[in-house]
């Protein structure tokens, strides 16, 4: 026989007066005497069940002592409406069957360091705040995933064991592999998205991303979800123009698919009202000139600082997109800038509210020969960029793209702290477990 057979709480609304039957772990619990109420949880919602002396079987009602946070319990009962109840909605309990006593639940109602918690990740997942986050994260990704398909832009997986350096040398996962010698974990899938692209038009790429980090920040993981968008014959303004639109789209989708649980977080919703395009663009120029006007000692040339980041972030209601870095602070693979050679055509995009860069894109650069130059120039192995820059070679022509981290847009958009909450299981410097 089937197990699910069960009402979920997020559809309890629609059987008001109905006898269901809800299958969840209790969150919490009270008693007046005569009446005790059990919060349930069931992973789509909690509702309040109001378990009265006499309804109920005295075995039944007596079994509310032994019920421990997170016991997992099948309950029986009318749907009723009522304001008072949280969720607006409560059930009459006939019937409850234990199905498993928790044991002593490490994560009580009171408050634990973060130290702690993220110890106790397997079981965090199941607070109200991490529940919330994690079910916009998953509206987040489905809203990307809709944005490009009715633009028709085709998936195409990008490899994760990689033999090329797709960003920097620096922050590289090595393996060896068999006799091929060493393997990387891909830092993205850009370059064989450039490839795919040349043979689909338009492409995206969506999976996990590695960067060995060693900096201990609010905004790295060593393992994030990255989303990368390749077209070909877009240029460096048809790209912001799309990641702005792609970032409208995603906050709306939230907005109105995920009020319940930006409620929870209490998120101030005026502030993502105003995630509407166009974005403000500055160049690099005068992000510097701004940073050294507020006390940033950056120099011309280097690379903001997350703290350049943040002051420049707050300085909008809107994201900003700060365009044409300087070449040495970038990746080889930009194309030049064509007044000023020092520069790339390129843009990072700055969440408001002090979050900085969740976007970074670039018109690539679509010439053999400096491409080569600049293989060269970074000390990259040139026999490892053979593919790559058979593209070059073969009906080469403008193509621009750009990546997405999943989990500093849904820091973002939470508004959270820190982004280990943004994702399941967070992989940091200090953090391999659970
Ligand atoms: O700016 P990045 O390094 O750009 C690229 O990897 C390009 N190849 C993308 C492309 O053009 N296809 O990374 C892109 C985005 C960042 O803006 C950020 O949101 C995220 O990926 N990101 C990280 N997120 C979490 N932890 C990290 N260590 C991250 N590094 C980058
Ligand atoms: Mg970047």
């Amino acid at each position: 026989m089937s197990m699910i057979d069960h009402t979920y709480i997020e559809d309890i609304g629609t059987r008001v007066g109905e006898e269901v039957v809800v299958k969840g772990w209790l969150y919490n619990k009270r008693s007046k005497g005569k009446i005790h109420f059990l919060l349930l949880r069931d992973g789509t919602g909690i509702i309040q069940c109001v378990m009265v002396k006499g309804v109920v079987s005295e075995e039944t009602f007596n079994s509310y002592e032994e019920l421990s946070q997170e016991s997992s319990l099948e309950v029986r009962g009318k749907v009723r409406e009522d304001t008072r109840a949280p969720g607006g909605y409560e059930l009459e309990l006939s019937f409850l069957k234990i199905i498993q006593i928790a044991q002593d639940y490490p994560i009580t109602p009171k408050s634990h360091g973060t130290a702690y918690l993220m110890e106790h990740r397997h079981l965090w997942l199941r607070s109200r705040r991490q529940y919330a986050i994690l079910r916009i994260r998953n509206e987040v990704i489905f809203a990307i995933r809709d944005f490009f398909y009715r633009r028709r832009f085709v998936l195409v997986d990008a490899p994760i064991l990689t033999g090329a350096i797709g960003e920097t040398a620096s922050t590289l996962f090595e393996t060896e592999y068999f006799d091929q010698g060493k393997a990387y974990l891909g830092q993205t899938g850009q370059l064989y998205n450039e490839a795919a692209c040349m043979a689909l038009g338009k492409i995206y790429c969506f999976g996990p991303s590695f960067r060995a980090e060693k900096s201990k920040t609010r905004r790295h993981l060593t393992e994030f979800w990255q989303v990368e968008a390749e077209m070909a014959y877009y240029q460096h303004e048809d790209n912001l123009k799309l990641q702005e639109e792609l970032l409208e789209y995603v906050v709306r989708w939230v907005l109105d698919k995920s009020t319940k649980e930006l409620e929870i977080l209490e998120r101030d919703l005026s502030k993502l009202e105003k995630v509407k395009v166009p974005f403000h663009r500055i160049s690099y120029d005068e992000a510097v000139k701004i940073l050294n006007e507020k006390g940033s000692d950056i120099k011309w040339g280097a690379d903001l600082g997350g703290d350049d980041e943040t002051i420049l972030s707050n300085l909008h209601e809107k994201p900003v997109f700060v365009c044409n870095y300087p070449k040495k602070a970038r990746a080889f693979y930009m194309k030049p800038h064509p007044e000023r050679e020092e520069l790339v055509l390129c843009a990072d995009l700055l969440a408001p509210e002090g979050y900085g860069e969740i976007i970074g894109g670039s018109e690539r650069n679509d010439d053999y020969d400096s491409l080569v130059k600049r293989i060269k120039e970074e000390k990259l192995p040139l026999d490892a960029y053979s593919w790559y820059l058979d593209l070059r070679k073969y009906g080469s022509v403008p193509h621009s793209g750009f990546g997405m981290g999943v989990e500093r847009l849904v820091t973002w958009i939470c508004k959270l702290p820190h982004i280990r909450e943004s994702i399941p299981f967070p992989r940091m410097l200090y953090r391999l477990y659970p």
